[in-house]
C-alpha cells in the first residue's frame, strides 16, 4: 500500500541513498501524431527532475517537492502511484513487499507539457535501481520509464521517456509493431534560445491522447490527411534544423500548431500565448506536449529576442522558462 506526504521530508536529505535524474523536454514537432507512428522531433531542456530513494521497513512514502502549476502534484498523485507500481513490476520488484521512501524534486517545473511525468519516472527508476543495487543500462531505464508512462498517457509513444533518459535533440518514430523505435540524434550548429510559457492549466495527457484516438476513429479520412501533413512537416523540420535554417523551422512550428488545432488539442490560452509570442517577433510558436492547457514554446534565437518574448508573456501574467534546445551535453 502507498502513502503520500505532500510537503516536508521526514528524513534529512543527506541520509537518502539511491539517486537519479531525468531531463525535461519540449516536443518541437509531432506530439500526438507520434502516438500513431508519425515521426516527431524532441529536445531535452537543461532542467531535470531528481529523485532519491531510501529503503525502509515501512510502506512506500512519497515526498514530492516539485514546484509548478498550482495543483500539479496533487492532480497527478493517483497516476504517480500507478506509475511507481508499474515501474516496480517492470524492474522485477514485487510492489507489495516494496518499502522505501521516495523524494522527488529538481528544477524542472511541474508544468504539463514539459515531460515532467517521464522525467520523474526516469529519475525514480534510476534512484530505485541504485538503492537496490541493480545495474540498469540507459536502455533498460528507458523501458522501465515507458511502462511507468502508461499510467500518465495511456498509450504513450515513448518520445517523452526517451528524451528524459538520453537528453539531447532527436528524431523519434514509434515502431507500431512493438519493436524498437527509430531514434536518431540531430546535431545543430549551436543551441538555440527558446521561451517556454505555461498556461497554468494542469492537463490530463491520457484524456488528450484518448480524445485524439476517438476523433480519428470517427473521422479517419480527415485525420489521415492531417497525419500525413504532420509527417511531411516533421521531415521538412529535420532538414531545416540540420541546415540551421531557423526561419524555416519557425514557419514549420506554426504549421504544426495549426495541425494540432485541427485535431482539437489546443485551447484558447495556448492560442493566445502562441499569437502573443509571434507578434513579439518569435520565429515560430506552438503548443508543446499533450495540449489542452500545459505549455507552449517560442523559437527566439538570440538572447535579446528571447528576453523580448519572455517579458511580453510575463507582463500578460504567465510564467515562463528561458532555456535552449539542442544542447548536446546537458
Ligand atoms: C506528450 O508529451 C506527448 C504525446 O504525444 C503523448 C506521447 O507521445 O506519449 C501527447
Amino acid at each position: 500500500m502507498f502513502l503520500s506526504a505532500p510537503a516536508i521530508p521526514i528524513l534529512s536529505r543527506c541520509s537518502w541513498m539511491g539517486k537519479g535524474s531525468g531531463f525535461g523536454k519540449v516536443i518541437l514537432f509531432g506530439e500526438h501524431f507520434v502516438v500513431h507512428g508519425v515521426a516527431g522531433i524532441v529536445s531535452a531542456i537543461d532542467s531535470t527532475t531528481d529523485a532519491e530513494v531510501k529503503k525502509t521497513g515501512e510502506e512506500i512514502l512519497i515526498v514530492d517537492e516539485r514546484k509548478g502549476a498550482k495543483g500539479y502534484v496533487g492532480e497527478k498523485k493517483a497516476q504517480q502511484l500507478e506509475s511507481i507500481d508499474r515501474m516496480l513490476k517492470a524492474m522485477g520488484i514485487e510492489p507489495k513487499i516494496a518499502s522505501f521512501n521516495i523524494w522527488v524534486g529538481g528544477n524542472l517545473p511541474g508544468f504539463s507539457g514539459l515531460g515532467a511525468s517521464a522525467a520523474s519516472s526516469v529519475a525514480i527508476a534510476r534512484a530505485i535501481a541504485e538503492e537496490f543495487g541493480l545495474k540498469l543500462s540507459d536502455e533498460r531505464v528507458n523501458e522501465v520509464a515507458y511502462e511507468a508512462e502508461k499510467a500518465y498517457a495511456g498509450t504513450p509513444s515513448g518520445i517523452d521517456n526517451t528524451a528524459a533518459t538520453y537528453g539531447g535533440l532527436m528524431w523519434f518514430k514509434r515502431n507500431m509493431s512493438g519493436g524498437s523505435n527509430a531514434i536518431e540524434r540531430i546535431s545543430i550548429r549551436k543551441p538555440v534560445e527558446i521561451v517556454i510559457a505555461s498556461t497554468g492549466i494542469v492537463a490530463n495527457t491520457k484524456a488528450m491522447v484518448e480524445g485524439v484516438a476517438e476523433r480519428k476513429k470517427k473521422n479517419p479520412e480527415k485525420y489521415n490527411g492531417i497525419f500525413k501533413q504532420a509527417e511531411d512537416v516533421a521531415l521538412k523540420a529535420k532538414k531545416a534544423l540540420k541546415e540551421f535554417d531557423l526561419k524555416k523551422v519557425g514557419t514549420l512550428m506554426n504549421e504544426n500548431h495549426r495541425l494540432l488545432q485541427e485535431i482539437g488539442v489546443s485551447c484558447k490560452e495556448l492560442d493566445y500565448l502562441v499569437d502573443l509570442a509571434r507578434r513579439r517577433g518569435a520565429f515560430g510558436a506552438k503548443l508543446t506536449g499533450g495540449g489542452g492547457g500545459g505549455c507552449m514554446f517560442a523559437l527566439t534565437p538570440t538572447k535579446a529576442l528571447q528576453e523580448t518574448v519572455a517579458e511580453a508573456i510575463e507582463k500578460a501574467g504567465y510564467e515562463v522558462l528561458r532555456t535552449k534546445i539542442g544542447v548536446e551535453k546537458l
